[in-house]
């Protein structure tokens, strides 16, 4: 059952968070939705341009239509990830998205706030609603890839301004995190410091965290024994960043790496395991059951499971 994001953010608010997790292809589609159903746990589903582009919208949203289905009981709500205008319009446009989210983080603060706004009065005219960010994350995110050099921490002093201005639902933050594979090195980590100044100033508003994998360090060299030459020595999001994290508020924590590190390391596996092997049945299907215990696991650890 398709439900509207807020509902699903306001529940959770300071007690558990929802795993927003980023698909690109069926076995990803269908993997999140049997782990949701599984866990009784709600989900949000996101689609960043780039999966909307791959295959054309018609194909993304079908196929989570059509999981849907399958899955009657799975509590989810569709989202945008990192949109921009042409993909924000052309989603609200479609009737099928419960939220979107405008990225324009990346501009000097006052046309953040006025691309953000006039997104939020076109959303909210169709009652959907707005995610927006204030802060820039590092990293590689589909085709955005940002230099260390320009990553920014949100601005506390800046947030409450910036809600009341756009009207937005929720905020992204930047407290350290970063998108991709190599989020923190050496005694790097989220910075608690701005996540509880900001929610001192916003309070019961609900904050996103973008960059949210874990980036195991078993999978890392699962695909470098496999042939991968994936960099070492850095880490993800600890566990315990993640629950400290919903106690100040971080309702929502996306994860799109870690699912590309599965299918990474499971299918250099298969193959190397496989050698003879050219169907793309079987590392498929195995493919989608290890993202399930995955995704179970992600949502035992945001504290999801059985609240759908
Ligand atoms: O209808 C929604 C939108 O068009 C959002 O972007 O500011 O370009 O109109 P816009
Ligand atoms: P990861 O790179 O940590 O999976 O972050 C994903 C994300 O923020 C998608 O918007
Ligand atoms: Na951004
Ligand atoms: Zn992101």
């Amino acid at each position: 059952m398709k439900v509207t994001t807020q509902k699903l953010l306001n529940d959770c608010y300071g007690e558990y968070a929802l795993a927003a997790i980023n698909v690109f292809t069926m076995e990803q589609v269908l993997g999140v939705f049997e782990a949701a159903d599984k866990a009784a746990s709600p989900v949000i589903i996101q689609t960043t341009p780039v999966a909307r582009d791959y295959a054309g919208p018609h194909m993304i949203i079908s196929m989570i239509d059509a999981a849907a289905a399958i899955f009657p009981k799975v509590v989810y709500a569709l989202h945008l990830d990192h949109g921009n205008e042409p993909h924000i319009h052309a989603a609200l446009e479609s009737g099928k998205y419960s939220s979107v989210m405008i990225d324009a983080s990346h501009e000097p603060y006052d046309a953040n706030v006025e691309r953000t706004a006039n997104v939020v009065e076109n959303a909210h005219a169709l009652g959907v609603p707005v995610e927006a960010e204030l802060g820039v994350l590092s990293g590689i995110e589909d085709d955005m890839e940002v230099e260390d050099s320009l990553a920014k921490y949100t601005r506390p002093e800046e947030v409450l301004d910036f809600v009341n201005k756009t009207k937005c639902d929720s905020l992204a933050i930047a407290v350290g995190t970063s998108h991709g594979a190599y989020k923190f090195s050496g005694d790097q980590g989220i910075r608690f410091d701005i996540l509880e100044k900001i929610q001192i100033l916003l309070p019961g508003f609900p904050l996103v965290l973008h960059g949210g994998s874990a980036v195991n360090p078993g999978e890392i060299q699962r695909i470098n024994n496999y042939g991968g030459e994936l960099k070492t020595g850095s880490r993800g999001v600890s566990d315990g960043e993640i629950k400290k994290a919903i106690r100040l508020g971080v309702c929502k924590v996306n994860i799109a790496t870690d699912l590309r590190v599965l299918w990474s390391g499971v299918h250099r596996e298969f193959f190397h395991r496989n050698p003879s092997v050219f169907d793309p049945i079987l590392p498929g299907k195995t493919y989608k059951n290890e993202l399930v215990e995955m995704v179970m696991g992600k949502f035992e650890l945001l504290g999801s499971t059985g609240k759908a």
